[in-house]
């Protein structure tokens, strides 16, 4: 774009030529390269502010508050022990951080993680008002514990609240929990209480962990110390790469993990099918094997990540909504259709009421053929391949897929097909094993 800038301006000079004498137009040219220079500067300052906050020296800084307030006793979890005293857990680098949101790679035990955390300082979460309770209520000194069950309903307002059920529906979690709580028949410190408190006031994490048991199709959540909560490293996609994710950025480290049989190096082309049968099943699972619908109303690439089996992760939960926060949101005061749109949720106006109707009409499926395999399965990407009968129906699948309007069961029959048949076609690549279990199992505070 800058060349063709300084083309048009040469040209510009070359024109003015004609008129203008010499030393004008070197002037011109002084007073354009200086202004260049200027913004480019810039443009340069403004990103090395931003991206120096996320550094490395601020990740261990924030690191150390978290060990030096679980060496007090502040906070606790079960990560701790492996981050503070036995060194298991290796930072790596800063993923994102902005407006107190820390992201950071690790490595725990080996494995590839992510720790995350809303806020940077556990001191920055609301208290819990019963940990207060009791220190005034003062019986037995500093060491009292709460029952279980007061936690349960605690946290099972905090997470109804959250994510907008209202009471009544059934939530299957905090039953889990309580039963869970009775066979262990165990107490909880003040520490852990307030570093639950503090997991719970942050969204994602409620709504990865409400997910977690039910579905694959978010990522797992390992283990938490304090207000921070570690999840699986998975390959995130990329705005500016639309095809596809790179599964390259699994391992952390730079040297290339020893090539078991079947890791077979997949290209590109071979994985797009692959992934997107995932993202089929995904969509399948967040229809219909909740209590209630969920909606992703934010639906790009970076907002998905894949596992190294190659199932989709929603990554990005900020725009993710269950049925009754869905019509929440929809109802809407309208003029015309446009009002009723929510970033990729929209509903209809009703003119005789002025008011957008509560039923989102457009799937998340019909939003994902249209920003993700639309490009994906574009004659572009799939290059000399495209004339093929198979592609042309595949592609023609993708345009109805992405369409508002009837038939969807039988539309999305026919794409699944397509992509089955596409996987079969490339199928010198067999058996891609399911089985990537993650050693173990985050216990959330050993409930
Ligand atoms: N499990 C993960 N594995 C690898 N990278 C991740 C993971 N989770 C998040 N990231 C990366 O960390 C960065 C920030 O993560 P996250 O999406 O939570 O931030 P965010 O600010 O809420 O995103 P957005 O601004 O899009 O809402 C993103 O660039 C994402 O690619
Ligand atoms: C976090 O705590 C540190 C040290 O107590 C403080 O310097 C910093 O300003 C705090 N950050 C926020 C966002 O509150
Ligand atoms: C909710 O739970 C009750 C009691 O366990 C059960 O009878 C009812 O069928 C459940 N409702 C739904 C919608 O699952
Ligand atoms: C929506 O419309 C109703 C009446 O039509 C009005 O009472 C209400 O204030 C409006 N709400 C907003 C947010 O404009």
């Amino acid at each position: 774009m800058r060349r063709s800038l300084r083309r048009a301006l040469g040209s510009a000079l070359r024109w003015l030529g004609v008129k203008v004498c010499r030393r004008s137009a070197l002037l011109l040219v002084l007073v354009w390269l200086a202004s260049w220079l200027f913004l480019n500067g810039l443009v340069f300052v403004h990103r090395n502010m931003f991206s120096d906050f996320c550094t490395d020296d601020k990740s261990k800084e924030i690191l150390q508050r978290v060990c030096d307030e679980y060496q007090q006793g502040v906070l606790s979890g079960d990560l701790c022990d492996d981050l503070c005293v036995a060194g298991r857990v290796e930072y790596k680098r800063c993923l994102y951080y902005e407006n107190g949101k820390k992201v950071m790679a690790a490595s725990w035990r080996g494995v590839p993680v992510v720790l995350k955390s809303k806020l940077e300082n556990f001191s920055s979460y609301e208290a819990l008002a019963l940990l207060e309770y009791q220190d005034g209520a003062g019986g037995t000194g500093g060491e009292e514990e709460l029952s279980p069950l007061d936690v349960v309903f605690y946290a099972t307002l905090e997470i109804k609240n959250s994510l907008g059920l209202e009471t009544g529906t059934n939530l299957t979690l905090p039953r889990l929990w309580g039963q869970r709580m009775k066979e262990s028949e165990r107490t909880y410190s003040r520490a852990e209480l307030a570093s639950l408190w503090a997991l719970l006031q942050q969204e994602e994490y409620i709504f990865l962990r409400v997910l977690q048991d039910l579905t694959h199709h978010v990522a797992k959540i390992l283990g938490s110390c304090g207000h921070f909560y570690a999840v699986e490293f998975l390959a995130a996609g990329h705005a500016w790469d639309q095809h596809i994710f790179s599964l390259e950025e699994l391992s952390l480290s730079p040297t290339p993990s020893p090539t078991r049989g079947q890791d077979k190096t997949l290209t590109a082309r071979d994985m797009v099918p692959r992934v997107a049968l995932s993202f089929l099943e995904m969509v399948e699972h967040f229809e219909n094997d909740f209590s209630h619908r969920l909606h992703l109303c934010d639906i790009k690439p970076e907002n998905f990540a894949i596992r190294k089996d190659l199932t989709v992760v929603a990554i990005d939960v900020d725009m993710a909504f269950f049925e009754p926060k869905m019509r929440d949101i929809l109802e809407q005061n309208c003029t015309s259709d446009n009002d009723c749109n929510f970033f990729d949720c929209i509903s209809k106006c009703d003119r005789t009421k002025n008011r957008c109707g509560s039923k989102r009409q457009n799937s998340n499926l019909q939003v994902i053929c249209e920003k993700i395999f639309r490009p994906w399965f574009s004659p572009t990407l799939l290059g000399a391949k495209a004339g093929l009968p198979l592609q042309v129906a595949l592609q023609r699948a993708v345009q109805e897929c992405a369409e508002i309007g009837e038939g969807r069961r039988a539309v999305r029959q026919q794409l699944r097909a397509l992509l089955v048949e596409l996987v079969q076609e490339d199928s010198g690549n067999p058996g891609d094993g399911q089985e990537h279990k993650m050693g173990r199992v985050h216990t959330a505070l050993n409930f």
